[in-house]
């Protein structure tokens, strides 16, 4: 098995020098990179046994990349394969984390980034990333799939490069994760557990799952399991959403690019995909973060729900390995964490007595 270091030398330098071989990369791609990747499994026994599971649960802390989520992998492929064609501005739709990935990497690239987002739906952080990098910011009045129905077409005119994950060396640079996972673990595991939004994420993971097996350098792939929103859950409800809602943002999109990939990987994995309410992914989104000092995004967590229901439907054998992916950082949607941490800080006075009381000492 390979070490997580596959570099030469110690330095981690980012995922297409780490899996160059896998990447439809030559030396003549200018790689574009924030040193994304690497980032932490952590296992996670605390929350395993509040939920009352009997397995391996370790998760992908994706949050950890350059830009807080797990689009930094496929935006080095993206943006360094639109540099190598030569293109000037790249474009995506976003609930957020990936216009803030291509809004950072167009930037390093000095490429222009046009990032398209529904008006007032999008987390804070991520707005603030957009702007910060100083990408183009167009919010659209109207919903995710409405800005990628644009994106697609803005793409045909051929003067603008689409980075969102319908162009393919998305995909290709996000299945690097699953590598990860299989070096780190020491072989791939029994599940793995992923939101879904647009799809792309799970057809990548089931790729590069895939494609380590066949390359030996895992014993087995896992079986997928997805989780929607409720309120924005195509994929389980078998047709598109007109008006997709959720709390998590991030995974609020009624008619997902990836649809028949994301079925495909189901299918083939002996995989799984269900929706949970937006009270059960604040419940796990908490949980997460009071048991094991996990900070996420309310879309991350809607895996972690998922989970929670496996549990009490009994669907997990004793014994299993599990990974689930944190896909982005907690930090990225404030609003949401102290609306759901249920209190605000004491207010006091500044003597060491109104603190004590605080404490209760
Ligand atoms: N989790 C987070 C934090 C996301 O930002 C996304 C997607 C997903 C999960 C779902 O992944 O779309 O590959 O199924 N965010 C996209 C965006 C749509 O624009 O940032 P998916």
């Amino acid at each position: 098995m390979n070490s997580i270091l596959p570099n030469s030398g110690n330095r981690w330098r980012g995922v297409i020098h780490a899996y160059k071989e896998y990447l439809p990369v030559t030396d003549a791609t200018p790689i574009i990179s924030l040193n994304e990747g690497n980032t932490p499994l952590i296992r996670v026994d605390n929350f395993v046994n509040a939920i009352g599971g009997e397995f391996e649960l370790w998760l992908k802390y994706e949050g950890l990349n350059p830009t807080c989520s797990f689009k930094d992998r496929g935006m080095t492929m993206a943006v360094s394969k639109a540099k190598e064609r030569g293109a000037q501005i790249v474009i995506c739709a976003s609930t957020g984390n990936t216009s803030a990935a291509a809004a950072a990497y167009a930037s390093r690239a000095k490429m222009k980034c046009v990032v398209l987002l529904p008006n007032g739906k999008i987390a804070l952080g991520k707005l603030a990333q957009a702007l910060m990098y100083g990408a183009t910011t167009i919010a659209i009045e109207g919903n995710f799939d409405e800005a990628l129905r644009i994106v697609r077409e803005l793409g045909e005119t051929g003067k603008v490069e689409v980075v969102n994950s319908i162009n393919p060396v998305r995909i290709e640079g996000q299945k690097t994760a699953a590598f990860e996972i299989c070096d780190q673990l020491g072989k791939a595991p029994d599940f793995h557990f992923l939101p879904v939004g647009n799809a792309g994420n799970i057809t990548a993971y089931w790729k590069g799952y895939k494609e380590y097996f066949a390359a030996k350098k895992s014993d087995k792939v896992p079986r997928m399991f997805g989780f929607q929103a409720a309120g924005s859950a195509p994929i389980v409800d078998g047709a598109p959403i007109a008006n997709p809602n959720t709390v998590a943002t991030a995974i609020r999109i009624g008619n997902p690019a990836s649809w028949e990939q994301a079925n495909c990987a189901l299918k083939e994995s002996n995989g799984f995909i269900d929706k949970v309410t937006d009270d059960e992914i604040l419940a796990a989104y908490k949980l997460i973060a009071r048991t094991d000092g996990i900070f996420v995004e309310p879309a991350s967590a809607a895996c972690l729900a998922g989970l929670i229901n496996c549990v009490k439907a009994k669907r997990i054998p004793v014994g299993s390995v599990i990974t689930a992916t944190m896909t982005g950082h907690g930090l990225k949607d404030p609003d949401n964490a102290i609306k759901t941490a249920g209190f605000e800080p004491f207010v006091v006075e500044p003597k060491k007595e109104a603190v004590m009381k605080v404490i209760g000492l």
